[in-house]
């Protein structure tokens, strides 16, 4: 497998960045995941965009003529790894770069940003789109800068690891006694036929896939209340469903070992499913 590192491509066994890259120092970068679907990337201007965002948020400058390149790069690398047919998925990650000593402060005069990108073949959740899945309640532990995409994900590798351990696929993150987001995707409740889900506040990713189903909710005029769910509603819901570039559209039918709704997928998670394909599949 061929990686993206630096201006160069080389074999990801090769690829090595250094000890001082303040990545590893101090999870000081952001990332992106975007799906390729027979070499159609798909919303890269709305990753492109968000990751531009985290860069600002973070005070990490690349120059222009480096972001601009990231399509061309991208392309390259899934022709490289034969990722051009069927589906994968392209990794982005820009660190500030590598600095010695280490000091909390940035360096300066400011060091070349790591930039990185890898491919890999994509398997979608296909049998837990239709089955759904289980879910534990978990305290929201994440700082207060949500919106923007760091690499600094411990309290969302110890969500979802706390989930492994209680033998569930996923966490339903908890804050202030309202249901914020997944470790990895974005949450949408259903009653009465609406759509209740966390506003894009700097509590919560924005996620790309999380846009798509508010245009397919619009589309179905599904109405959308920009409302979090309360823990102590959170059994009286209809639906529970995950939105992510890699969790597609994905109901939640138990949490907690109570059941959500009928503990099936129901009506609405299945229409927005058949919305939210014909985006990425068409
Ligand atoms: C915490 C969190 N929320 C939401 C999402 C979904 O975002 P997107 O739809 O852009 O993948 C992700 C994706 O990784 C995430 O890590």
């Amino acid at each position: 497998m061929q990686v993206y590192l630096n201006g160069a491509y080389v074999n990801s066994e090769d690829a090595k960045v250094s000890v001082g890259d303040r990545g590893f120092v101090f999870g000081d970068g952001v990332y992106e995941v975007t799906r390729v679907v027979n070499g159609k990337f798909f919303r890269e201007n709305e990753h492109l965009a968000r990751l531009r965002e985290g860069l600002a948020g973070l005070k990490i400058h690349v120059k222009d003529s480096v972001l601009e390149q990231i399509p061309e790069i991208s392309r390259e690398l899934i022709k490289r790894n034969h990722h051009t047919e069927g589906e994968a998925a392209v990794y982005l990650q820009v660190t500030r770069g590598s600095a010695w000593p280490r000091t909390h402060t940035f360096p300066d005069p400011p060091v070349k940003p790591t930039v990185y990108l890898s491919s890999s073949p994509f398997t979608p959740h296909t049998r837990l789109h239709q089955t759904g899945v289980d879910a534990i309640t978990v305290s929201d532990i994440r700082w207060t800068r949500c919106n923007l995409k760091t690499v600094n994900l411990l309290p969302n590798t110890l969500a979802k690891q706390q989930a492994k351990d209680a033998g569930v696929n996923s966490a339903i993150m908890i804050r202030d006694g309202v249901v914020t987001e997944s470790p990895n995707a974005n949450i949408f409740g259903v009653k009465n036929g609406a759509l209740y889900t966390f506003p894009a506040t700097n509590y919560i990713l924005n996620g790309i896939t999380r846009q798509a189903v508010l245009e397919v909710a619009e589309d179905l005029e599904i109405p959308v209340y920009f409302n979090p769910i309360r823990l102590d509603e959170l059994f009286d819901i209809d639906e529970l469903f995950f939105s992510g570039t890699t969790t597609d559209i994905q109901p939640v039918t138990v949490i907690d070992g109570k059941p959500i709704g009928s503990s099936q997928p129901g009506p609405i998670v299945k229409s927005i499913q058949k919305g939210y394909n014909k985006l990425l599949y068409t």
